[in-house]
């Protein structure tokens, strides 16, 4: 809860989001009883009781902050971390169920342990920031069951400064080879009832990523989606999230029933019910804890990617990020179609107006959605798409040429439906036309609840799947932005064709998304919970944003439409991280009456795509986020403001800048009566000079923002 001006507290729309969830769909019966704050009192107060530890390893991060501590208790090993003087975990509970087989879990015995110390540094191709430390103190436990059949596992833990992790290794052993994995056992239980932001993960459509985060205390979560991002009352962070998810099912968390605030892996399933099929010797994703003791320091995030194997591409250069627009907007609005008819938006001549405004405002490429020929009544049911015959009104070839020529490139589209089956038929010769031609970067799309053989999005057969398209793509020099995606867990450190994903409500929710679009606070909450798995395909810089091209006209403040100011569509532009930055609008929105361009526009032209540094300069999560980020490799620096429904001032200094030089801020902030409801246009473009000893004073109106690029005085 924040204050208002009249200084009542108001339920964050987060909470009036989860009510109106909580009226439309019955409440399983753990969360209803979990409505008494006296109960919860009392759940926080029990601890559940636990044998004392026979053995106890302790492993802390080279600068002593993290902790993890191993023991075995009662023949059940345990795990628990500390973040300084914050528990933030108990001991809890690590192990598997198989079926036609025991738990691995319980008569355990240690077999021996081993340290190992690490420390080296490895560089992005592209990313948040150019280069990333991987420092981490390694402890490696081994365990057997003391009786027959005496399987064994061991587990590895990693301390990082910013983080713990651990993994499961599952050696060839006789009583334990080809196995069906009903539940992975991993526990969280949590030190205390910290504040979370979550999205439900079995709720509404089946595993659904794109709904609106809820803030709870963490014990009357329902069973959500990772990352989770946890407030402890010390103001110590902790995000439970994966890496290195590359054969396993995705991992949900679930309250343990009965068990107050402890979570438990809920894997995502195959049809009939397993949620790992595999053969030892096995290893699990990496289970990660990122911790940080102030919410600025949670962003960058850069645990998965350390827990992530080395590229495996040899010339990851042909991944440039870019800013791309295409024929997309058109459909949201309803102004144009996917499939060929008198509207269709996929024709050779609006989709060379389309490349033409790319090269004309520094843009990279142009997406074409609708090019190919299944988009005719009920694509969401039957996805029998095919991916390499165009609508007679495409010309695939001449385009990617024409783009060629201007410098840019085509952005292929390849919308499944869920329709997996009829997609990885078709995968090889789909990825070798559009590498024929000389198509880029491929937007994937999974819309549809389950897939055609009826297995969960995060299931281990999707995630197989996605490791599928991603090699596929990288053979032929291909960059992928999937939509309706598997979790990100740090792929592209191993494939950096793996360049953005969607994976939560974006822009196209203002389209057509319900509760009249997404609400002003919700990219200040994306902030610190989905985009701390990695990059967004957001698709930000909506400039029309009445929405009064749509074909309906211009819309009501309550009807779908971007709940923003136009200085905040900017800002987004370096607040929400991703290599391939979308350009939303259709381009009249970008133009005057007169054709020429908009002001703004030049902020969307200068912006960069690929950073060496990002700094958080001030955040609280669904309030506010204030970032900074240094351009590759150029001395220039964009800082980013977003607020939520309340106009805020923030302070910030601007001590990132190199001490004794000269720049200029060009500043576009929210404009006189700027306001989301009553006109969300206005725009006041400034510039002054700065330097590193500058405090600047953000100001943005309601559901506001300020964009600011900082050159050298000289340029
Ligand atoms: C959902 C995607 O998020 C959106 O960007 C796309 O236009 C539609 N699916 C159609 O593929
Ligand atoms: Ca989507």
């Amino acid at each position: 809860m924040s204050p208002s001006p009249t200084g009542r507290v108001r339920a964050p729309a987060s909470l009036v989001a989860a009510a109106s969830l909580a009226l439309a769909l019955p409440l399983p019966p753990r969360a209803a009883r979990a409505q008494s704050a006296s109960e919860i009192g009392a759940q926080a107060a029990r601890p559940p009781a636990l044998p004392p530890a026979e053995t106890m390893l302790r492993l802390a991060s080279p600068d002593g902050r993290s902790v993890v501590t191993v023991e075995l208790r009662d023949g059940v090993l345990h795990y628990h971390v500390a973040r300084g003087a914050t528990q933030v975990l108990l001991p809890s509970r690590l192990g598997f169920a198989f079926r036609g087989a025991e738990p691995l879990q319980r008569g355990l015995r240690l077999v021996d342990s081993a340290r190992a110390e690490r420390d080296t540094t490895f560089a992005l191709p592209w990313g948040e920031v150019a280069r990333v430390r991987d420092h981490h103190r390694e402890l490696r436990v081994r365990v057997a069951e003391a009786a027959a059949p005496g399987r064994t596992f061991a587990v590895v833990f990693r301390a990082f400064d910013d983080g713990v992790a651990f993994r499961y290794e599952l050696p060839a052993q006789p009583a334990l080879g080809d196995f069906a994995m009903t539940d992975e056992l991993t526990e969280f239980a949590l030190a205390e009832d910290p504040k979370a932001w979550w999205i439900t993960a079995t709720r509404s459509m089946p595993d659904r990523q794109e709904q609106l985060y809820t803030s709870s205390p963490a014990s009357m979560a329902d069973t959500v989606h990772t990352p989770l991002t946890l407030q402890l009352q010390s103001g110590v962070q902790a995000v439970i999230h994966e890496a290195d998810l590359v054969d396993y099912a995705g991992m949900y968390l679930g309250l343990v029933p009965g068990g107050g605030r402890t979570f438990r892996t809920s894997l995502a399933r195959w049809k009939d019910g397993t949620a790992v099929q595999g053969r030892t010797p096995f290893v699990t994703p990496w289970r990660t804890i990122q911790l940080a003791d102030r919410v600025e320091e949670l962003a960058p995030s850069t645990l998965t990617l350390r827990l992530n194997p080395p590229s495996r591409v040899a010339d990851a250069s042909v991944y440039r990020p870019m800013k791309y627009n295409g024929v997309w907007w058109g459909m949201h609005i309803n102004t144009e179609t996917w499939e060929s008819g008198p509207k269709h938006g996929a024709t050779t001549a609006n989709v060379k107006r389309y490349l033409d405004f790319a090269a004309a405002h520094g843009l990279g490429g142009t997406l074409v959605e609708g090019w190919n020929r299944g988009w005719e009544d009920s694509w969401v049911e039957k996805g029998a798409f095919s991916f390499t015959e165009p609508y007679p009104d495409f010309d695939l070839a001449g385009l990617a040429r024409y783009a060629r020529s201007k410098g840019l490139t085509l952005i292929g589209h390849h919308e499944t439906a869920t329709n997996v089956t009829n997609y990885e038929r078709q995968l090889d010769s789909a990825m070798a036309l559009y590498a024929r031609v000389g198509v880029r970067a491929v937007k994937t799309g999974y819309v549809g609840d389950t897939t055609d053989q009826g297995h969960a999005h995060q299931s281990q057969y999707m995630v197989r799947h996605h490791r599928r398209v991603i090699e596929t793509a990288a053979r032929h020099g291909i960059g992928v932005d999937m939509h309706e995606p598997i979790k990100d867990t740090g792929e592209r450190r191993t494939w950096p064709n793996m360049m953005s994903r969607e994976g939560s409500r974006g822009m196209e929710f203002n389209a057509w998304g319900g509760e009249g679009g997404n609400p002003p606070e919700h990219e200040t909450i994306l902030f610190f919970t989905r985009l701390l798995a990695g990059p967004m395909d957001f698709t930000p810089g909506i400039f029309d944003l009445t929405l009064s091209r749509s074909a309906s006209g211009a819309r009501k403040p309550w009807e779908p439409r971007p709940r923003t100011t136009l200085a905040k569509q900017l800002a987004l532009y370096v607040v929400i991280y991703s290599p391939l930055q979308m350009v939303a609008d259709v381009p009249e929105s970008y133009l005057g009456p007169d054709g020429r361009p908009h002001p703004a526009l030049k902020f969307i032209r200068d912006v960069a795509v690929d950073w060496d540094t990002t700094r958080v300069l001030s955040g609280r999560i669904g309030d506010h986020v204030v970032v900074a980020r240094k351009a590759k490799g150029r001395d220039e620096w964009f800082v980013g403001a977003i607020t939520d429904e309340e106009a805020r001032t923030v302070d910030v200094a601007l001590d990132f800048l190199p001490r004794g030089r000269a720049y200029v801020a060009e500043v576009y902030a929210d404009g006189p009566g700027a306001h989301w409801r009553d006109d969300p246009q206005p725009i006041a473009i400034s510039r002054r000079a700065v330097t590193a000893a500058t405090r600047l004073r953000i100001a943005m109106a309601p559901w506001g923002g300020q964009a600011i690029r900082i050159r050298p005085a000289a340029t």
